[in-house]
């Protein structure tokens, strides 16, 4: 009996040991800590230093961000990421680059916020959750560690991130929320792109394996990258286009992508917007280039390819101004001087005095009439498939004042200069 006692009193401390060895000296965490400590313990060069060196304690190290409901520990074996001494040093010992742990207080913002990756875990494969499909958030490298800075700063900050911008700037200017809504802005074509860089529809759709070993894994990051570069890749038939980007400008789109996430940071972690910063421009122009270019062409000049289309391909619209009986430039210009400025034409404002009056209005609203309740684009054979891009309705997603802006524009594209030396060849 006694003997029975011993041995299991023996196993039980074994197992404690064991666990206790497993919990500390074994973890990967107290093998870097101890290496710090002899680095520091070497480096020390006044008393105090030493004293310091020698009561350093080896322990579990972790950040605790209840606002962000977030645990960091990644500082149990990024131990020097604030000792100026460790710049340098093989990781993950070495003291963070730049000034970023200056400029942002390491207590209150932690690591994973910028850097993606599991907070809580202790062991390196776990914490960069780099190779393990089932984390959502493994840790991102550059430039898509940019992405994240958005969660907290303003969109029109940080100009320094240069692919960031570039990418924002492509998105906004090529079309793409002719399709995609952005936070309730933007066509109904394609899916909503408000949380792209929290969605899980990789799983919905494999992803090329060569691209997820690329982007280490990080599926996500994979999956948009994947759908700008090769938009068959998806569905083989599909109403989003080849821009045919270049390889940086897929890049800076993705960067540009993976910041769109829900904001799950509380105000108070909010950069305060700076003076001076631009408003975002809603001229006519420009907003044509956010919503319409990617199916109506550069300048408005149609000629986009439609399946199976009556007219073949997406109608031009720089002929608004003669489809609007305009067939003065003053005229035209007039019109679209008021429509910019805001100006109700079709009250019958006495400022438009132009010739055709009753006949331009109708036609204005029969083209604002599209644009806000959009139009089913007719099959050329009625066997065939059917058509990929149908005019959307824009009635929720601009407002009046938008959509006259857009038509001012259109009116003003309209080539006189051609029109003029085709008279005069006749
Ligand atoms: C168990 C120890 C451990 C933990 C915990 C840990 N790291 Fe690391 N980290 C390392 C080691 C070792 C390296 C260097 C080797 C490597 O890159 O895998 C490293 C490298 C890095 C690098 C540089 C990667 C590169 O590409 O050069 C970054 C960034 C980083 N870690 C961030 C983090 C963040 C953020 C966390 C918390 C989510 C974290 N680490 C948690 C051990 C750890
Ligand atoms: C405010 C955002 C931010 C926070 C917070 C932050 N980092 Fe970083 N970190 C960056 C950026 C940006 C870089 C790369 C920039 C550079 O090279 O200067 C970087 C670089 C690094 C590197 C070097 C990577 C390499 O390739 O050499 C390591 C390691 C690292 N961070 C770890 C951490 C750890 C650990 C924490 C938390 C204790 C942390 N960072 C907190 C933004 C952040
Ligand atoms: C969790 C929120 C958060 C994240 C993530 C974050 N920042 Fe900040 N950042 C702040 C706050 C808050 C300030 C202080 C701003 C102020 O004074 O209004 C700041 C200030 C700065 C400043 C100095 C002020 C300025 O605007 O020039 C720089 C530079 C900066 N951050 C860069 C970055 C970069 C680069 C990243 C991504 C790697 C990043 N930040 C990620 C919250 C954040
Ligand atoms: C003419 C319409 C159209 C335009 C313009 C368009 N897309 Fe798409 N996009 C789609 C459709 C449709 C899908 C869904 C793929 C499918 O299932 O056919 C899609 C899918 C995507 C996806 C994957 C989204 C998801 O949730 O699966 C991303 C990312 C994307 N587009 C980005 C862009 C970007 C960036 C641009 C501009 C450069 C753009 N799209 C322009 C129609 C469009
Ligand atoms: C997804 C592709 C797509 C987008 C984005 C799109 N359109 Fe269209 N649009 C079409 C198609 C296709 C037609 C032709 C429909 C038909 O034949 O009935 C059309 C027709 C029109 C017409 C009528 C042209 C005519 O010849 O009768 C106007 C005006 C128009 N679009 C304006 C716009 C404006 C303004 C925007 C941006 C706010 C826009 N469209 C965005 C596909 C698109």
């Amino acid at each position: 009996m006694k003997k029975t006692l011993l041995i299991s009193s023996l196993i039980i401390i074994s197992v404690l040991l064991f666990e206790a060895y497993h919990e500390n000296i074994g973890n990967e965490w107290y093998r870097y800590q101890k290496k710090y400590k002899d680095t520091i313990t070497k480096l020390a060069k006044t008393k105090k230093e030493r004293d310091i060196a020698a009561s350093y304690e080896i322990k579990m190290r972790q950040i605790v961000l209840p606002d962000l409901r977030r645990v960091d520990r990644c500082i149990s074996c990024h131990v020097g990421i604030e000792d100026p001494r460790m710049a340098g040093m093989e990781q993950p010992l070495a003291a963070h680059p730049g000034d970023t742990l200056e400029i942002h207080e390491l207590e209150t913002i932690g690591c994973t916020v910028c850097h993606d990756g599991q907070g809580r875990a202790i062991t390196v494969k776990e914490a960069h959750a780099v190779n393990i499909s089932f984390w959502e958030k493994p840790m991102l490298k550059e430039p898509f560690l940019q992405s994240n800075c958005f969660r907290c700063h303003n969109m029109d900050e940080l100009p320094q991130l240069a692919e960031f911008h570039e990418g924002r700037k492509i998105f906004f200017s090529h079309g793409c929320l002719g399709c995609h809504k952005l936070k309730g802005k933007g066509g109904q074509l394609g899916p909503d792109l408000t949380n792209i860089a929290d969605a899980n529809i990789h799983l919905k759709h494999p992803v090329n394996k060569n691209l997820v070993d690329q982007f280490y894994h990080n599926l996500n990051v994979a999956y948009i990258y994947e759908s700008v570069k090769e938009p068959k890749a998806q569905p083989e038939v599909t109403a989003m286009p080849d821009f045919h980007f270049s390889e940086e400008e897929i890049r800076a789109l993705t960067v540009f992508l993976k910041s769109l996430s829900k904001r799950a940071v509380p105000a108070s972690y909010l950069a305060q917007k700076r003076e001076g910063h631009q408003p975002e421009d809603f001229q006519g122009e420009a907003l044509f280039r956010k919503y319409c270019v990617a199916c109506h062409g550069i300048d408005a000049k149609g000629g986009v390819k439609n399946i199976n289309y009556v007219k073949k391909t997406v109608p031009a619209l720089n002929t608004l101004a003669e489809r609007m009986f305009l067939t003065e430039p003053e005229d035209a210009n007039k019109v679209a001087e008021l429509l910019e400025k805001g100006v109700d034409i079709t009250n019958m404002s006495p400022q438009l005095d132009v010739p055709n009056r009753g006949r331009v209005l109708a036609q204005y609203r029969a083209i604002r009439n599209v644009i806000e309740k959009g139009s089913i684009a007719g099959k050329e054979d009625p066997k065939g498939p059917e058509p990929l891009l149908h005019m959307p309705s824009w009635a929720e997603g601009l407002t009046r004042k938008d959509i006259d802006s857009i038509i001012s524009c259109l009116i003003k594209l309209y080539p006189w200069d051609e029109k003029k030396s085709e008279e005069n060849n006749e």
